[in-house]
Parts: C-alpha cells; sequence; structure tokens
C-alpha cells in the first residue's frame, strides 16, 4: 500500500511457525474475512479457516464462505434475550470447530464473558482508526469529521470494553485534500486486508512463545 506505515513489529515479518485453526466472527460484507483466506492461500498466515460464524443471515460474507468453501454457521443474535446466551451458543460453535484462536471481521456484537473467557488473549478485532481515537461506531466518519489529517486501523485483543483492549498492530495513511468518506473508507479497508493477516499471525507466534 502506497505510503502506508505499518507498526515496526510487522516490518520483519515472518509466518506464524505452527498452523493453528482460526474461527471467523463477521456481520457484514466480508471483506476482511476473505482476506485472511486469501493470506492463508498465499502462506502469509500459517492457519486453516475452520469456520465463519455470522450473526446476520444473508449477509455478504456467508456467501463469500460458501464460496470458498469454509463451513458457515448463522446465529442470529435477535434470537436471544440475553447477550451472554448468544455468546455461549457462538462460543460453542467455535469450539465445534476446534477453533484455537478468533478474529472478529466486521462482528457488529458487543461481546460478553462466555466468548471472551472461551478465547481469552487468542480473541482478536480489527477496527477502522488508530485507536484509541475514536473507539465504537462510524470511526472512520467521525475521524474524517474531526479533520484528522492520518487515519488507519488497529488490531487489538477484545476486551469486555469496547475497542479498548491491548494494541496488537496498527497501519497509519495520510488524509487526502478534501477526500470524501467513501474514498477513506476504501482506503483504511484495503490497509486492513493487508494488515490483519499479519498481526493475526503475529499475535500466534507471541502467544506460542
Ligand atoms: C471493516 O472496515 C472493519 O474495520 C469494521 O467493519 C468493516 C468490515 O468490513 N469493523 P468487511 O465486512 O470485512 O468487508
Amino acid at each position: 500500500m502506497q505510503d502506508a506505515i505499518f507498526s515496526p513489529s510487522l516490518e520483519h515479518f515472518r509466518p506464524n511457525l505452527r498452523r493453528v485453526r482460526v474461527g471467523v466472527l463477521a456481520s457484514g460484507d466480508g471483506s476482511n474475512f476473505e482476506a485472511l483466506y486469501r493470506a492463508v492461500e498465499a502462506g502469509v498466515l500459517n492457519a486453516e479457516i475452520a469456520v465463519l460464524v455470522c450473526n446476520a443471515p444473508g449477509a455478504g460474507v456467508v456467501g463469500r464462505a460458501r464460496r470458498l468453501g469454509v463451513a458457515a454457521v448463522e446465529i442470529d443474535h435477535r434470537g436471544f434475550d440475553r447477550r451472554e446466551d448468544f455468546d455461549a451458543e457462538v462460543a460453542e460453535a467455535l469450539r465445534r470447530a476446534d477453533a484455537e484462536w478468533v478474529a472478529m471481521a466486521g462482528w457488529m456484537r458487543v461481546s460478553s464473558s462466555p466468548l471472551l473467557e472461551a478465547f481469552a488473549g487468542k480473541l482478536l478485532n480489527i477496527h477502522p482508526s488508530l485507536l484509541p481515537s475514536f473507539r465504537g461506531a462510524h470511526a472512520v466518519r467521525r475521524g474524517l469529521e474531526a479533520g484528522v489529517r492520518v487515519a488507519g486501523c488497529t488490531v487489538h485483543q477484545v476486551v469486555e470494553e469496547l475497542d479498548a483492549g491491548p494494541i496488537v498492530a496498527q497501519a497509519a495513511l495520510g488524509v487526502l485534500e478534501g477526500e470524501s468518506l467513501e474514498s477513506l473508507k476504501r482506503r483504511i479497508q484495503a490497509l486492513e486486508h493487508v494488515l490483519y493477516p499479519r498481526a493475526l499471525a503475529r499475535a500466534i507466534s507471541d502467544g506460542d512463545g
């Protein structure tokens, strides 16, 4: 990616040594899900995408998973009264697929203890801002409205507080003069596709000691 800056920890990047099973949680179009899948094919991430769990039936990511031959499980969060019950079901689907690590990729749910405890330290998320700035929804729009001149994305561990877990890696780019929201979103997303697999591989290597 032209003119982007990546976390120095990714400069001497090497794929993780041990092949791990990764579960992906996604709610939307799934471009990050596909980027993770392609990174496995390309040898950037030494993993098997064990399962996709989606909370929004009919979301684009489910079609992508089917096309790529990845098992897809749809669990509609609207069928649960309590967040904890939904998360217990999600954790169970991940366990059934023998997922060791979990990557949230556009997962539009706030996580609770059944999921956080089942995958403590092995649960990552990607967020389209340079955290801790602009946590939560509409991060790119809020950044643009605030007049930031540098934007980017962050891969972080997931904790109970939204977008507040320890940062694993970041990538930054300069905002263009008069740049539209659509353009900035597109460029940040392209950066996410490069950052996420590498940050995940790095976290897995670090986690394996
Ligand atoms: C990404 O930009 C991610 O940062 C945000 O949601 C978007 C998901 O896009 N949380 P996609 O579904 O991976 O295409």
